[in-house]
């Protein structure tokens, strides 16, 4: 988009906000333009803590659509919309809430921890919520003779077990983006760039991880490249990040981790990019289309939900 449409929406966007009692809140993973016009950007941990404190009326999620529901479960009041309500996540629908109930059923006397990127059903299904953030700081806060059932990423569940030395039942789904990093290509990368430091999300692989130099959620990926004597970073998760990187660590080097598939960009999030300026205008002006949700589903995925953030 040119300097001069991109100025214009920006003003009718900056309007519409004041017109509506609006805050825009918007994820690491979104287009360039919609991070700069974003009142809050951030991690998914950042992003609920965020909702957790609107005072605006109106909430625009430019974000997928667990992360919107996530706004509106904590805020019932508000009106939560979303630029599209197609932008969903392969990792939340990897786990079907039915499906869910029958694999806990298994496994009765387990605690369940579910990572954020799960429908509201899961959630309701839940004890504990985490991010990857917080995920440490929340199996942590189980006492160790508890068993646990970790959903729906098992690459991150993996990464947990090796991280804190605790036996979880894995529940096996994974997210399309972070799971199709190329081992094989990445250090093919880091040949040719033999200074340059892998940092990876914890979204991905075993194989992929174990030649990362730093493991964290995007917040923690954005505060590394900023404290990091290094120079050049292999950044291994979806690319959207990298605008953050750039504006926080000026004059630094970030190089997108390559997917197997040299001729696809499957390493955006197709979900997250279905989000552009003029949506966001869209659903502003009509303030629709808008998350709902019934009040007991929305009271039960709470529970877990707050258990989280009072962790802080
Ligand atoms: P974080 O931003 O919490 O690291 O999550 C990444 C992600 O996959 C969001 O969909
Ligand atoms: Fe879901 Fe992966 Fe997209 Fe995040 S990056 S929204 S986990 S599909």
């Amino acid at each position: 988009m040119s300097k001069h449409v991109a100025g214009d929406i920006f003003e009718e966007i900056e309007a519409l906000k004041k017109e509506k009692n609006a805050i825009l809140l918007a994820h690491y993973y979104q287009e360039d333009d919609i991070q700069d016009i974003a009142d809050v950007i951030g991690d998914s941990l950042a992003l609920a803590q965020a909702a957790q404190k609107v005072d605006k009326d109106v909430i625009v999620f430019a974000g997928v659509h667990f992360m919107a529901e996530t706004a509106k479960i904590l805020n019932p009041e508000r009106t939560v919309v979303v630029p599209d309500l197609e932008a969903g996540c392969s990792l939340a629908d990897s786990c079907p809430a039915e499906d869910f109930r029958a694999f806990k059923a298994k496994h009765p006397d387990h605690v369940v921890v579910s990572y954020i990127n799960c429908s509201a059903e899961v959630k309701a299904e839940s004890d504990w919520i985490c991010t990857s953030s917080n995920a440490r700081r929340v199996i942590d806060a189980i006492p160790a003779d508890t068993p646990i059932i970790f959903a729906p990423d098992q690459n991150l569940g993996r990464y947990l077990i090796r991280e804190t030395g605790r036996e979880m039942k894995l529940w096996e789904g994974v997210c399309i983006v972070h799971d199709i990093f190329s081992e094989q290509r990445i250090l093919q990368l880091k040949e040719e760039h033999p200074e340059a430091e892998i940092i990876a999300h914890p979204e991905c692989q075993e194989a992929i991880l174990r030649h990362a130099a730093f493991v964290g959620s995007t917040t923690g990926l954005i505060k590394r490249v900023v404290d990091s004597p290094a120079k050049t970073f292999i950044v291994a998760t979806e690319p959207g990040v990298i605008h953050q990187m750039e504006q926080q660590a000026p004059g630094k080097t970030f190089l997108a981790a390559p997917p197997e598939d040299e001729t696809c960009s499957c390493n955006k999030c197709p979900f997250m990019r279905l989000n552009t300026l003029e949506k966001i205008r869209d659903c502003l002006q009509s303030l629709e289309p808008r998350l709902e949700m019934p009040a007991g589903l929305r009271e039960r995925a709470k529970r877990p939900l707050e258990r989280m953030l009072s962790l802080g």
